[in-house]
């Protein structure tokens, strides 16, 4: 990281203070109910994405590619906190350093060379830097030796912003639902939902509110850890999951196939994880598992 020779951006005299600045970059789905979550709590957010006509209206739009570093400059003038919520467009290594590796350091690199120094950067990783698939209940402090690019590259970019001049903090989200992201509801509802017979593959979920919930509780905290697990109480195991979506939209239950049978690849693993730490900081679920997120969506 170069060196700054770039005064720190002080806080514009005309701000209040209960009022933050805050800089979302990769606004998609979390980012986007984060922005409108700390717009509505009486903050300024900026949002960096390419397709910034896909922003809301209240969030101020900064168009910029995360992987070009000349668009990100320059940088509004202040920011109390900046997160890092992009994503990879596709499951593929290049994609995946470009989102979590290299687009992190493009934004740490712009906050450090214009002289911008928020209170703490926080970034989005993901529960896929675990290795375990024994059935493990996992927490933060259990090892994490990905075999795979995806973890590899997450763990990458956990590092970079923990290596970084900036107080960070990364939250490991399971996986996420909500309005709009109901893939295996609407395989149920199609009919086409599988269970693979003698697999077990637990879903840790978040849902979006949570995701982003979790996210604006850890900003409002005074000394926030570096990291915590964003998932809900619950582990489910897949198979469970679908029969009882099934249950409730009285469908048939989801057939059940042979490995080699399957017509849709698995995601997830076989481990639990434990969200113990988010709730003793006093955070609240919306959506404490998955019954309550997903009857909404139902
Ligand atoms: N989805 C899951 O189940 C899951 C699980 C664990 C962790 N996570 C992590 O949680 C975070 C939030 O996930 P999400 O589902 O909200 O992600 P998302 O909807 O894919 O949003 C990411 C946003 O980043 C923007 N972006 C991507 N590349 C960019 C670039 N080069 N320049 C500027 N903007 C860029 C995209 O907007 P434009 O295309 O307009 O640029 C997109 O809207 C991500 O870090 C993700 O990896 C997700």
């Amino acid at each position: 990281m170069a060196l700054s020779f770039v005064l720190p951006a002080l806080r514009p005299k005309e701000y209040n203070e209960t009022m933050q600045t805050i800089l979302i970059a990769g606004c998609g789905y979390v980012g986007t109910t984060l922005a409108l979550r700390l717009s509505r709590a009486g903050h300024q957010v900026w949002a960096i994405r390419r397709n910034t006509a896909a922003l809301p209206d209240g969030i101020h739009p900064i168009q910029a590619d995360l992987l070009n570093l000349e668009s990100l400059r320059p940088l509004p003038a202040y920011f109390d906190f900046v997160f890092y919520t992009a994503g990879a467009a596709s499951f593929d290594e290049t994609a995946y350093r470009s989102a979590y590796v290299d687009g992190l350091w493009n934004v740490l690199e712009t906050l450090e060379v214009e002289g911008r120094r928020p209170q703490r950067v926080f970034f989005t990783s993901s529960t896929g830097v675990y290795h375990q698939n024994q059935g493990e209940w996992l927490e933060e402090t259990s090892p994490t030796t990905p075999d795979r690019f995806s973890g590899q590259c997450l763990l990458e970019g956990e590092e970079l912003l923990q290596g970084s001049m900036f107080a960070g903090t990364v939250v490991r989200l399971g996986g996420i639902y909500g309005p709009g992201r109901t893939r295996l509801l609407d395989l149920v509802r199609a009919g086409q939902a599988e269970c693979v017979k003698s697999r077990t593959t637990y879903l840790n979920l978040i849902h979006r509110d949570d995701a982003a919930g979790i996210l604006e509780h850890l900003m409002n905290l005074d000394h926030p850890e570096e990291l915590y697990l964003g998932v809900d109480h619950e582990p489910v195991e897949r198979c469970t999951l679908l029969r009882w979506m099934a249950a409730k939209l009285r469908l048939p239950a989801p057939r059940m196939v042979h490995e080699q049978e399957q017509h849709e690849p698995q995601r997830g693993g076989n481990r639990r994880f434990l969200n113990t730490r988010i709730k003793k900081t006093g955070y609240s679920f919306q959506y404490p598992t998955y019954r309550e997120g997903y009857r909404e969506l139902l």
